[in-house]
């Protein structure tokens, strides 16, 4: 097994509870249980069992995950986090499908796919989210001119992590046609489904192809990574059975308290809660992240995010984003994360889904670096 360091997590791993100023974060800033929990299901909390839980995920919370869904909780696999429904569909993909088999992924993206789908054998061909003038496009040639008979699936994250961008439903549409031309799965990462700042849900690529697994979390949109509450959701309750063997070798189960936790957080009413927080912090904060870019001339050329609480800007500096990325940790302990860690240089990602004041005080000390450039 070939282990491609994931960089992106590493960095944040190493440095994220350390630094003084910490943006290398892609979601709001997380609740506390006392935020998201009534006093009564305080006291319910307590009297949990701390044993394992259904290792797929209780009913309850896969009958909740599954409501925006044309399928049922049969057809839903709950996971540690999002990053273990992927690990799980790219493992079942390369083992079920073809071990050598290639997967189109578009870049930059969250490197997760790509360092477990080479690690466990098989190859990955990039297609590219390409700057346009006033968004993010999908470079549909560039997807089709990778299609080759081995390859088997197609990755997309949709919103976009770390552009903050969303496929137009064209885009979307060709993706899911390509795929069904051609007789492909579909991964499609919607981890930052909710987390729109207009407010609009992003529709999911699971309606428009038969072969689609969605991935996602409470991670993001709703504020709650430290559950590492995640699922897959697959087309049948035969393939989600396949998937919940897989996880038998990998975590077995959701932490119980997660479970019951999440359970809770995707009841109509507090999902409702949650997703308006959040769309209140990314609106709220936006603005700020945006005039601080645009009083530093040129050094910073963007297109505003439509989701997620990141920004993922061409910097114009003597020195590559990576290196500024080392300098700002090393002489301001400020953490931001370096386009090098998307697969493309000459990029920073900033996240902004802090409090607006702790925002402001990182965003003063990149700006003393810059200065001192
Ligand atoms: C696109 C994407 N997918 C998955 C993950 C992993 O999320 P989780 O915390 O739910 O494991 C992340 C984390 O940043 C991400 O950006």
């Amino acid at each position: 097994m070939n282990l491609e360091t994931f960089e992106l997590e590493r960095i944040q791993s190493e440095w994220e509870h350390l630094v003084k100023y910490n943006l290398s974060e892609s979601g709001v800033k997380p609740l506390s249980v006392s935020e998201f929990l009534s006093p009564g299901q305080v006291e319910d909390l307590l009297k949990i069992p701390l044993g394992y839980t259904q290792t797929n995920g209780t009913i309850p919370l896969r009958e909740a995950i599954s409501l925006p869904f044309p399928v049922g909780a049969e057809s839903v696999l709950v996971t540690n986090g999002g990053a273990e429904a992927n690990f799980l569909v790219s493992w079942w993909l390369l083992k079920e499908i073809n071990p050598a088999g290639k997967i189109l992924l578009m870049t930059p993206n969250y490197m997760q796919i790509q360092g477990v789908w080479k690690a466990l054998g098989g190859s990955v061909v990039p297609f590219r989210l390409m700057m346009g003038r006033n968004r993010w496009e999908v470079d549909l040639e560039g997807l089709k001119a990778g299609l080759s008979k081995d390859v088997i699936a197609i990755a997309v994250c949709n919103p976009n992590n770390p552009c903050g961008s969303i496929l137009d439903s064209q885009e979307m549409k060709a993706i899911a046609d390509i795929a069904e031309d051609n007789s492909l799965w579909v991964i499609s990462d919607e981890v930052y489904q909710g987390a729109e700042l207009d407010g609009n849900k992003t529709p999911s690529m699971f309606d428009l192809h038969e072969k689609v697994f969605v991935t996602a979390s409470l991670s993001k949109a709703f504020g709650l990574p430290g559950l590492r509450l995640g699922w897959a959701i697959t087309p049948s309750e035969k393939i989600a059975n396949e998937l919940w063997a897989y996880s038998d070798y990998t975590t077995i189960c959701p932490s119980a308290l997660s479970d019951w936790l999440a359970t809770i957080a995707l009841q109509p009413d507090t999902r409702k809660m949650l997703e308006t927080r959040t769309h209140r912090i990314v609106n709220k904060n936006w603005p700020l992240l945006r005039d601080w870019m645009d009083s530093h001339g040129e050094t910073f050329d963007y297109l505003a995010p439509q989701a997620a609480a990141i920004c993922f800007p061409r910097i114009n500096l003597s020195i590559t984003s990576l290196e500024f990325v080392h300098r700002l940790l090393r002489e301001k302990s400020v953490l931001l994360t370096p386009g090098e860690h998307f697969g493309v240089a000459g990029h920073l990602r900033l996240g902004y889904g802090c409090e607006a004041d702790y925002l402001s005080g990182a965003l003063d000390l990149v700006s003393e670096m810059l200065s001192e450039l």
